[in-house]
Parts: C-alpha cells; sequence; structure tokens
C-alpha cells in the first residue's frame, strides 16, 4: 500500500501521497484543508515552491520532472496534474478562483519561463507530446474585467491544445484557444481564441494559418 505523508500547517493537514522525500526538496506551503499532493511512478521534483492558499486542491504529479517552478492555488476544488515523462522547468503554474483546472497529458516538454493559468473556474487541457519552447504563456482569463453597459464581456474560457503540439519561443494561446493536433504555433504567435485546424502552421498577432503541413519531427535531419 502506498505510503500517506501528512504535512501539518498550523491546525490543518495536507496531504502528500507517494513522495516521501518531497518536503526535503521543495518548499510547501498550505493554508486550507483536505489538498492533497499526489506523487506517482518515478517522478523527480526539485527547487520548487507549492503555496496553497483554499481547500480541497489536488496536485498530481505522475512520473514526470518538475524543476524550479512555481505551483500557486488560490481557490478550492481546484486541480493541476501532468501525465508520464513530461518536463517542466522554471515556469509558473497558476490556479485562482474555485473549481478552476490544469490538466497536461504524457511527454509535455517545456523550455524555461513558462506561465499556465487558469482562472475563475474555467479549464486549461494539453494533450500528449506536446513540446513547447521558451517563455510561452497560456492563459484562459484576462485576470481582470471589462463591462459594457454593466455586463461583463470578457469572461474566462476554456482553452484546449492537442496531442503533438510545437509551440515556438513566446508563444501566447489566450481564453477560447482550441490548438488541434499536429499543429505549430509560430515564434510569438498569439492565438487569440476560437478552433485552428489540425496539422496547419500558424503565425503571427494574431495567429493565421500560413502552411498545411503532413507532420513536423522535434528531431532536425
Ligand atoms: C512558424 C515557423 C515554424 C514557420 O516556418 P516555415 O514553415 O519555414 O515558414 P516560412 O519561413 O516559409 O514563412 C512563411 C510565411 O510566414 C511568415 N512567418 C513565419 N514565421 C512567422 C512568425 N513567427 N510570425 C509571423 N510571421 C511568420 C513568413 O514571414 C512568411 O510570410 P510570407 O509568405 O508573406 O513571406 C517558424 O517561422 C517559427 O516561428 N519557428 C519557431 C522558432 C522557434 O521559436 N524555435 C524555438 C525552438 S523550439
Amino acid at each position: 500500500m502506498r505510503k500517506v505523508f501528512r504535512v501539518v500547517c498550523g491546525l490543518f493537514t495536507t496531504r502528500i501521497r507517494g513522495g516521501s522525500g518531497f518536503r526535503l526538496f521543495n518548499k510547501v506551503r498550505v493554508q486550507g484543508h483536505d489538498n492533497c499532493i499526489e506523487l506517482l511512478e518515478s517522478y523527480h521534483c526539485r527547487n520548487n515552491r507549492v503555496i496553497i492558499h483554499g481547500s480541497h486542491n489536488h496536485i498530481t504529479i505522475n512520473g514526470s520532472s518538475v524543476i524550479n517552478t512555481l505551483i500557486e492555488v488560490r481557490g478550492d476544488h481546484t486541480s493541476f496534474s501532468i501525465g508520464l515523462g513530461g518536463i517542466i522547468r522554471r515556469a509558473q503554474i497558476l490556479l485562482r478562483d474555485n473549481g478552476s483546472s490544469i490538466a497536461i497529458g504524457k511527454q509535455f516538454d517545456s523550455g524555461i519561463g513558462l506561465e499556465i493559468a487558469a482562472m475563475e473556474g474555467a479549464s486549461i487541457s494539453i494533450g500528449d507530446d506536446c513540446l513547447l519552447s521558451n517563455n510561452c504563456i497560456i492563459t484562459n482569463s484576462d485576470a481582470h474585467s471589462i463591462y459594457i453597459d454593466e455586463i461583463r464581456v470578457n469572461r474566462a474560457k476554456d482553452i484546449k491544445i492537442g496531442n503533438h503540439v510545437w509551440f515556438g519561443r513566446n508563444a501566447v494561446v489566450l481564453k477560447g484557444a482550441s490548438v488541434a493536433d499536429g499543429d505549430i504555433i509560430g515564434h510569438s504567435a498569439i492565438c487569440t481564441g476560437g478552433e485552428y485546424a489540425p496539422d496547419y502552421v500558424y503565425a503571427g498577432n494574431p495567429a493565421k494559418s500560413i502552411k498545411k503541413i503532413t507532420k513536423w519531427d522535434s528531431v532536425c535531419e
């Protein structure tokens, strides 16, 4: 049976499941109750800061490396997960507001400076085998409100990124964008929302399709 480690923060408890050394190599600060950090398979986590302000939040790192990263949760019932074989370095993973979620699939590979922010209860999902260059940003909320006649016109919207997607350096994905399988998002391109067709290269601001492709490969021949 898997061991369950309990971290006592004041009067409240957080469960760290499966990660005997996690507290030694990472800083964990929690205010709230019934939060869970679950570490599965042969995960590798070093020099991360995990800050949780809220309750019933769930972080799952499943056989991935997460290094020098800030995971900050402010809200209840949020979740962050990353699947097998991934790597995240010098990133910021931000979950704000109740019910927000970030789910990353298997074999995720991100350069430094990645920022993923899920807010207002909306979700961000990223498929398997995605490759992100340095300083990419994925955010499903504007983080501030815009009104027309007292009606909020810029609510957060879910973001979906398919399988085998490659982001060039500084690529940005904003609320409501749905990037399809096999896409390439070019250097400094901004995906501003809506549906992106599969197996296309998109570039520019706002990102437009520049060519249809058969496939892309992470290895240069
Ligand atoms: C998107 C990208 C892959 C396209 O490469 P490509 O298929 O060889 O495209 P081309 O160079 O033939 O450019 C096609 C057109 O798109 C435009 N374009 C290409 N990349 C662009 C970009 N990032 N932003 C705006 N326009 C771009 C070109 O100016 C050209 O326009 P034109 O037809 O009017 O002359 C490449 O430009 C890119 O951005 N690569 C990412 C580099 C990177 O960040 N690498 C980090 C390592 S992971």
